[in-house]
C-alpha cells in the first residue's frame, strides 16, 4: 500500500450505470422502446450497430436491455449495497423513454417521471449523490422511425422539452448534468450515439446530427441556468489520447489529426465555436454543414460548467499502411495496436500511465474542472460458492488511480471519479453480461438466466477502503 497525496475532501468518489444497461422493464409504466431495445446479444449485436437495418428487420431470440439487471425493480436493495460499499455519488441516466414514450409528446409521462423522484430521493437517503446523464445512447425509438434520429432538428425540440421537464422537477435533487453520454462516439456509432437508423449515412449527415446535439446541449444549459443557475452543466467525452507511433513527424501529424476528431465536439461545448481546425477539416473532407447565425449564436452564448469523459485506454496513430493493418477494436474506438501495452481481452489494450496523460492532456486544454465519469475493466468473473476472486480488477484500478492521482498532484483541478459499472450489467457494445465491470456481481448470464442475485466481489471491499481513506490507502 503506498501512500498518496489528498484528494479534495470533497472528492466524488462513485460508481456509474446508464438507464438502458441497467433498469429492464423496458415497458413498464408506460415506457416507450428506446432505440437500444431492438439489439440482440453477441455478434448479432456487433452487426446490427454496423448495419441498423439488419436491427430493424429482424426478430431476436433476446434482447438484454428488456430486463437487464432489472434495476427498476432492485435499485433500493442495489443502492444499499452501494451505501455500504461507501459512495459520494452515482452516475445514471435518465431514460428518456420513459419521460417521453415517443419522444415528441407535449406531455411527459407522470409515471415515468416518479421513478426517478423514488430512485433520487432513495440516493439522498444515504448521502449519494445523483449524476445524472441525459441521453445515454437511448434516443426514443420513435424518434429514430420518424424523424431518422438527430439528422432532424426536430430532436433539438423534443430534447429540450424533455430536459426543461427533468429540470424542473429534479432541480432541487440533481446538481450535475451531463448533456450527451460520449458525444463523439457518434463519428464511430452514429445510430447508438445518434439515432441515425441508416447504414450508409454519410459524413455530411453525421457531423449534422452532431450539430443538432451540441445546439440541443446548449440550449439544455440555457435551460438550466434559467431554473435553477446552482445546476452545474457538463459534456462528455469518450477520451484517450492519441499517441504517435514513431517520431516521424507524418506520425505526429497524423495522430494530432486523430485527436482533433476526438475534441471536435467538446470544442465547441467548451469553448463556444467550431474549433479553427473545423474549416479546413470540412473542406477536404466534403462535409457540408447548416449552421444558422441564431445556433451559432446559441453555441457562444451556452458554455458548459465542466468537463466530464471515459477513459479505457490510449490510442495510436501512424501513416504505416501495414501498421495500420494491426488494428485493435477498443471499448469506444478502434485503433492501432500499442507494442507496449498489455491485451486485456475484448480487443483492448490496458494503460494506466495513458490515464494521467489523457487528463493533463484535457486539462490542458480547456481548464474547467474535470469529472471523470467511466474508467473500469470489463472481465470474466469466475463465480465460486458465492465468491468472486477478482485480484485483475483491484490491479486494474489501482494502476488507474495511482496515476489519477498522479494528475491531481499535476495541479489538475478533478471533482470526481465514477468506476463504470460499479454493479455488474450489460455491456454497450456487445450486449453481454459476461463482460463484468462491478464490485457486485449479478448472477446472469449472457442468454438472461440467472437468479439475479447480487454478491460482493473481492474488489467491493477494496475499494471500500480506498473511498473511506480518500484515496489515501490503494
Ligand atoms: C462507454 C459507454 O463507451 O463504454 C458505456 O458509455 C459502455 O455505455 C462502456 O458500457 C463500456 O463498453 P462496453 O461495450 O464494454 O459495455
Amino acid at each position: 500500500r503506498i501512500q498518496l497525496q489528498k484528494f479534495k475532501a470533497d472528492f466524488l468518489w462513485g460508481g456509474a450505470l446508464a438507464a438502458n444497461q441497467a433498469e429492464g422493464a423496458y415497458l413498464a409504466d408506460g415506457k416507450g422502446q428506446s432505440i437500444i431495445d431492438i439489439l440482440p446479444v453477441g455478434q448479432k449485436r456487433k452487426r446490427s450497430l454496423k448495419d441498423p437495418q439488419y436491427a430493424f428487420e429482424q426478430t431476436f431470440d433476446y434482447y438484454p436491455s428488456h430486463q437487464a439487471i432489472d434495476f427498476y425493480h432492485r435499485y433500493k436493495e442495489d443502492i444499499q449495497l452501494l451505501a455500504e460499499l461507501g459512495l459520494k455519488c452515482l452516475r445514471l441516466s435518465i431514460s428518456w423513454a420513459r419521460i417521453f414514450p415517443k419522444g415528441d409528446e407535449q406531455e411527459p409521462n407522470e409515471a415515468g417521471l416518479k421513478f426517478y423522484d423514488a430512485l433520487f430521493d432513495e440516493l439522498l437517503l444515504y448521502d449519494i449523490e445523483p449524476i445524472v446523464t441525459i441521453n445515454h445512447f437511448d434516443t426514443p425509438l420513435h424518434l429514430a422511425e420518424a424523424y431518422g434520429g438527430w439528422q432532424d432538428k426536430k430532436l433539438i425540440e423534443c430534447y429540450q422539452r424533455y430536459c426543461e421537464v427533468i429540470f424542473l422537477r429534479y432541480h432541487t435533487k440533481v446538481t450535475h448534468w451531463i448533456t450527451f453520454n460520449e458525444i463523439n462516439m457518434i463519428l464511430r456509432n452514429p445510430f447508438l450515439a445518434g439515432g441515425l437508423p441508416k447504414t450508409d449515412t454519410d459524413r455530411s449527415t453525421i457531423f449534422q446530427a452532431a450539430h443538432h446535439q451540441l445546439v440541443a446541449s446548449a440550449l439544455a444549459t440555457k435551460a438550466a441556468r434559467k431554473i435553477d443557475p446552482t445546476m452545474k452543466i457538463g459534456c462528455m467525452l469518450a477520451a484517450g489520447s492519441v499517441y504517435p507511433y514513431t517520431c516521424n513527424p507524418k506520425d505526429i501529424q497524423a495522430a494530432l489529426e486523430k485527436s482533433r476528431e476526438q475534441y471536435f465536439f467538446i470544442d465547441v461545448q467548451v469553448k463556444g465555436t467550431y474549433p479553427y481546425f473545423a474549416e479546413r477539416y470540412f473542406e477536404e473532407q466534403d462535409i457540408h454543414l447548416t449552421i444558422t447565425d441564431e445556433e451559432a449564436a446559441i453555441l457562444a452564448e451556452n458554455t458548459v460548467d465542466f468537463v466530464a469523459f471515459s477513459y479505457y485506454t490510449s490510442r495510436l496513430e501512424t501513416v504505416d499502411h501495414e501498421l495500420k493493418k494491426n488494428l485493435i477494436e477498443g471499448n469506444a474506438m478502434a485503433s492501432v495496436r500499442n507494442p507496449y501495452l498489455k491485451d486485456a481481452g475484448w480487443g483492448r489494450q490496458i494503460d494506466p500511465l495513458g490515464f494521467r496523460i489523457t487528463i493533463n492532456e484535457i486539462y490542458q486544454r480547456y481548464q474547467l474542472p474535470l469529472f471523470i465519469v467511466e474508467n473500469g475493466l470489463g472481465a470474466e468473473d469466475e463465480f465460486t460458492a458465492g465468491q468472486i476472486h477478482d485480484e485483475y480488477r483491484i490491479a486494474y484500478f489501482r494502476q488507474h488511480i495511482e496515476q489519477m492521482a498522479e494528475a491531481v498532484k499535476d495541479g489538475v483541478d478533478l471533482i470526481g471519479y465514477t468506476t463504470w459499472g460499479c454493479i455488474d450489467l450489460i455491456s454497450a457494445g456487445t450486449g453481454e453480461m459476461a463482460k463484468r465491470y462491478g464490485f457486485v456481481y449479478v448472477d446472469l448470464d449472457n442468454d438472461g438466466r440467472g437468479s439475479m442475485e447480487r454478491y460482493k466481489k473481492d474488489s467491493f471491499a477494496w475499494y471500500q477502503k480506498v473511498i473511506e481513506t480518500n484515496g489515501k490507502e490503494i
